[in-house]
């Protein structure tokens, strides 16, 4: 079929099979020039199909030739309808993986489910033994606990104040002001239960419990701190109180690994185009100058610039370069001073009338529909394809 995109609102109903493969052969290519990296040969990456997990995936994989086991949620194809693009990519990444001779294998299912994690530890037992890595880097609106089955949402909303700012609608490039009212304790409890650090402490406890982490296994999650500009809606908001949760698992978890040499650390990761942060308000304006800022100073990057540098200068460096809290800020960049007061400038003049000149909003767009395969260089979006693609370790 021809697959072409539709949009509803900042989601995409549709994905491109070729365009995701080339997204995916783009991202190897890339860890590829950057020379090997000396880290782990056997890992796990959860959150694997998309964004930083998948990112994380190919690094591993292409950066230092590990074997990966991949766990994600994601929509397989029908006659007539496209699977979901973390498919497609996983389809791709595992077809790249085999050919280069690399062990691949993926499970999609709901990581927060007990199920999913006793399969994820039978394959690693089977195949692997052990594992010297895991990446948890989950992003989901809702959370079943398996402990009380009770589903939570998660929302997006400030604590304790109204927040009023800007946000733009990046279709049209709209720029307009958005209210917010603040959050009540049942959704900052919910947002906490979703993406909060409990579900990585009981993937690490099952696995530790299963005995299939390796002497010196180290486990790394993702977080997001940002400007003051978005402060009140995203680190002082409910999402925040969520990472300031996983931010001290990190300590739990690694106070857990101590007896078999391992450690449990979050990087803060730089404001990125992806599934998940498209649905945030107020973040799109925010990125959109932010990447007009960062690439005329030569320094923008994307998932994978982000997460081959985090292995490269952090994780396999000489030093993680902790900061006072324990976090490893591959958000550097982006925190620059310079960087930030670019922004705080361009923020405040911004209307729909000048943000195609001062913003970056043809990169955000890009870069959004290039998360479902399209607007991808290189791809002909007139050939008919296939849109049943297999993923080999699944079918
Ligand atoms: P994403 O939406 O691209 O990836 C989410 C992944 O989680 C996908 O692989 C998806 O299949 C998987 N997933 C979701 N629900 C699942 C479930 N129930 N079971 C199994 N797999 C499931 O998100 P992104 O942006 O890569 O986020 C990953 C982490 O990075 C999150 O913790 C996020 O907060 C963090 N982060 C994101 C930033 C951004 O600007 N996008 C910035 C800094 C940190
Ligand atoms: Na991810």
């Amino acid at each position: 079929m021809i697959i072409e995109p539709k949009t509803r609102g900042f989601i995409c109903l549709t994905a491109h099979p070729t365009g995701c493969e080339q997204n995916v052969i783009n991202q190897i290519e890339y860890v590829k020039s950057k020379g090997e990296i000396n880290g782990a040969k056997k890992v796990l990456v959860i959150g694997a199909s998309t964004g930083f997990g998948l990112a994380s995936r190919i690094t591993s994989a292409f950066g230092s030739g590990a074997s990966t086991i991949g766990v994600f949620l994601e929509k397989g194809p029908s006659a007539g309808r496209p699977a979901s693009p973390g498919w497609y990519n996983s389809a791709a990444f595992e077809k790249q993986a085999t050919e280069a001779g690399l062990y691949a294998k993926s499970i999609n299912g709901d990581a927060f489910s007990n199920e999913i994690k006793q399969q994820t530890i039978d394959m690693i037992k089977e195949d692997l033994g052990q594992v010297d890595l895991v990446i948890y880097s989950l992003a989901s609106p809702v959370r079943t606990n398996p402990n009380t089955g009770k589903r939570h949402k998660s929302v997006l909303k400030p604590i304790g104040d109204v927040f009023s700012n800007k946000t733009v609608d990046f279709h049209t490039g709209n720029v307009t002001e958005v209210t917010i009212q603040p959050a009540n304790e049942d959704d900052i409890a919910n947002t906490v239960e979703v993406m909060g650090g409990e579900d990585w402490e009981m993937w690490i406890d099952a696995m530790k419990e299963a005995g299939v982490l390796a002497d010196g296994c180290q486990t790394f999650a993702y977080s997001y701190i940002g400007p003051k500009l978005t402060e009140p809606v995203y680190r002082k908001g409910t999402i925040g109180a969520a990472k300031d949760d996983l931010e001290a698992t990190s300590f739990k978890i690694a106070e857990k690994l101590k007896d078999i040499n391992g450690n449990a650390v979050v990087s803060v990761n730089k404001a990125l185009v992806t599934q998940a942060s498209s649905a945030i308000p107020v973040i799109p304006l925010y990125i959109s100058l932010l990447y007009k800022t960062m690439k005329e100073k030569g320094i923008h990057e994307g998932c994978i610039e982000q997460i081959q540098r985090l292995y490269a200068d952090r994780i396999y460096g000489e030093d993680m370069q902790l900061d006072e809290k324990g976090r490893i800020r591959i958000d550097d960049w982006e925190m620059r001073e310079d960087v930030q007061a670019e922004v705080d400038k361009l923020w405040a003049i911004a209307t729909t009338e000048n943000l195609s000149e001062i913003g970056d909003l043809k990169g955000y767009s890009d870069d959004f529909f290039n998360l479902f395969g399209f607007k991808v260089e290189g791809v002909d979006y007139d050939a008919d394809v296939n849109e049943v693609v297999e993923i080999p370790s699944i079918s």
